[in-house]
């Protein structure tokens, strides 16, 4: 069933009064020398846009610090109670006093009403959303309404224990500041939510630099303060091996940069358990046949050696190939390896899918070999298309029989090998600025797709590149894309590839930009006009405000500073 979209009702009056004066508003952008663009937000508006709001310009005053109460039908849900710490005082308010102001209503405390019997999901691990659950697995209904006794309450309704996670973080934005008095206010409201797509994700490469584990948690934290919900682990590559494999030691011991730079599988699941509490699935990926360099470290045998110098194995060629850089899919051996390797990683993982990455498989490499052109011969190869599709084949049934779904990167569709078409495909390439045609040669192929191309946070340009995410959209980029079509779209995630990042400057290249993919994804599909990307801006700034608020590092996407944030996050640095 399609979700019913409905407009978003803003006080636009209210709007008006920010145009003229800034000095009151949450976010001060300077406009230097010639208008600022768009009509700035009121404090707390969300980000990213819900389905469907009403903001009233009633409001409620917040009594004191710890006058939110947090309440729940489920008793007992560890999910809950953990997200209920999280939403404690500091995070909504600092370190901040907060005053009662005089002649309103005080804000009493927040409900959350959940469906009896789904109790057994506070103990579950949130999963892609099955096709008949889409309106209601993420979905919330918030209301901040009066009640008779002249309180102002919160009432979340979900249907699942995410659900409730995603009106949480909405309820929370909803709360502001007055400018830099002590009292916080709510706004009477009703917001009906839910996301436009299942699959909201950020991809991390902890292999070309390793990422620190409190940095990946500050990640997820960030990423549920934007209501993002799939971390993808990009876990080992050619430049570095740092999971610690039980089975095979070596990986890691000869593949990481150093011991300590290392993920124990305990460490792995801790991970996985904070992503959880946040509503945020860890789908782990082990990319092969191709980025598998550093197995060779440990495992030499496991690679296709290549001729460079048409005589000698284990020869580079400049500029075409490494000495190796390709599993050998001739022999046994690298069949069983991977068997066991993945067992464990199935082990290990919660998440149903598992991403076999099937990237850059380039063939000269094996044009090179001499054992690969007798292996072409033995079963009537004729392209190495069909060398690829001999190893893609029949490592994903392996990891199928393991009761994993595969995910890949797209690229074997691209050269022309056959799948089946359960294989969820990511399609990440593009060409110059182009990428709307291999999305649409993926769905026209009938595979389910999660999008990246136009995502790639590592590419670094002067200016407000967020805008291009922003209208980057799967279905209205793509002029040919039909009704049916549209079903087999996943969802997206953004991409870091870690050539120039690490845990100095990860989550600054990040967020907020990332907001722009995430509301993009969440929030109904919507025209692709230069004046809402404009609008959104002032959205996007207040939220950037809201990162920092709550300690995350988020760097400026404008001129100004963020008021009042600023002002207090400052205060000790010039006594
Ligand atoms: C909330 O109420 C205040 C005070 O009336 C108003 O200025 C503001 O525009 C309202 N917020 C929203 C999002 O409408
Ligand atoms: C709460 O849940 C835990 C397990 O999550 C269980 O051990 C405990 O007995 C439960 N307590 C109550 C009061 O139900
Ligand atoms: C917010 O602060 C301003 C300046 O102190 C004051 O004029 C205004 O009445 C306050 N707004 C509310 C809703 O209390
Ligand atoms: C907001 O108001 C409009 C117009 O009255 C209504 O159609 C819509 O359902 C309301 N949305 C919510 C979330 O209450
Ligand atoms: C599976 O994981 C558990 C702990 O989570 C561990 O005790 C067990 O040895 C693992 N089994 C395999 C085959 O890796
Ligand atoms: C290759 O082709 C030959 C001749 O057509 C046939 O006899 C042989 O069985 C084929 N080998 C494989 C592995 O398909
Ligand atoms: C990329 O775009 C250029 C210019 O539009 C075109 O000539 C070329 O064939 C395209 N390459 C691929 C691989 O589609
Ligand atoms: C849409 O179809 C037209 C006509 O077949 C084709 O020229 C164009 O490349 C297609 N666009 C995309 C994004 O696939
Ligand atoms: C965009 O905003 C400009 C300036 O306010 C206005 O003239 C124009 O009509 C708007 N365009 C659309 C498509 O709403």
């Amino acid at each position: 069933m399609p979700l019913k979209l409905e407009p978003i009702q803003l006080a636009f009056l209210v709007c008006s009064f920010f145009i003229v004066d800034f000095s009151d508003a949450y976010l001060a952008p300077i406009a230097a020398r010639l208008p600022l663009k768009g009509t700035p937000s009121p404090p707390g508006t969300p980000w990213p846009e819900p389905m469907s709001a009403n903001f009233s310009i009633s409001i409620a005053t917040i009594g004191n610090r710890d006058s939110i109460t947090f309440t729940s039908n489920l008793n007992n849900c560890s999910i809950l109670n953990s997200a209920f710490n999280r939403y404690s005082p500091d995070l909504i308010f600092r370190d901040l006093p907060v005053e009662s102001a005089s002649g309103y209503p005080v804000f009493a405390g927040i409900e959350i009403i959940l469906p009896s019997g789904i109790e057994n999901q506070c103990g579950e691990y949130p999963r892609l959303a099955l096709e008949e659950e889409r309106d209601t697995y993420e979905k919330y209904e918030l209301r901040v309404e009066q009640d008779s006794d002249s309180t102002v309450t919160a009432k979340i309704q979900a249907w699942t224990v995410w659900g409730a996670l995603r009106g949480l973080e909405t309820f929370s934005q909803l709360i502001w500041q007055n400018g830099t008095s002590n009292n916080f206010f709510i706004n009477i409201s009703q917001i009906v939510d839910s996301p436009r797509y299942p699959h909201r994700g950020f991809m991390i490469d902890t292999a070309r630099h390793y990422v620190d584990i409190p940095v990946i948690e500050t990640i997820l934290e960030a990423m549920s303060y934007t209501k993002l919900n799939v971390l993808h682990w990009h876990i080992v590559d050619d430049q570095s091996f740092p999971f610690v494999s039980k089975t095979f030691p070596e990986l890691s011991a000869k593949g990481a940069y150093l011991p300590e730079l290392t993920y124990e599988p305990e460490e792995v699941q801790d991970i996985i358990n904070y992503a959880r509490d946040r509503g945020i699935r860890v789908i782990l990926e082990f990319d092969t046949p191709g980025h598998t360099h550093v197995y060779r470290k440990s495992f030499p045998q496991l690679l296709t050696p290549c001729y460079g110098d048409g005589v000698n194995p284990g020869t580079p060629s400049p500029d075409k190939h490494a000495a190796y850089e390709i599993l050998d899919p001739t022999k046994e051996f690298t069949y069983s390896f991977m068997k066991q390797l993945f067992t464990e990683i199935k082990n290990v993982t919660k998440d149903e899918f598992i991403h076999l990455g099937m990237d850059e498989v380039y063939y000269s490499c094996w044009q090179s070999s001499p054992e690969i052109t007798a292996f072409m011969e033995q079963n009537n190869y004729t392209e190495y298309s069909q060398v690829q599709e001999h190893y893609t084949l029949r490592h994903l049934d392996m990891v199928k029989s393991l009761g994993a779904k595969p995910l890949i990167w797209h690229d074997p569709l691209e050269f022309g090998v056959n799948l089946d078409k359960d294989i969820v495909l990511q399609v990440w390439k593009k060409n110059g600025s182009d990428w709307a045609p291999y999305l649409q040669h993926a769905l026209d192929e009938g595979y389910q797709v999660i999008l990246s191309s136009p995502w790639y946070l590592n590419y670094i340009a002067y200016g407000e590149t967020w805008r291009e995410y922003y209208e980057s959209d799967p279905v209205l980029s793509l002029p040919n894309i039909t009704e049916d079509q549209e079903k087999l779209i996943l969802g997206g995630e953004a991409c870091v590839w870690a050539e120039y990042a690490d845990p100095t400057n990860l989550v600054q290249r990040v967020f907020p930009y990332i907001g722009a993919i995430a509301e993009r994804l969440w929030s109904p599909i919507s025209t692709l006009d230069k004046n809402r990307t404009d609008d959104a801006m002032h959205r996007l700034d207040q939220h950037r405000c809201r990162l920092l608020w709550r300690g995350i590092p988020a760097q400026p996407i404008f001129n100004g500073y963020c008021f009042p944030q600023e002002k207090s996050i400052r205060r000790s640095s010039k006594k």
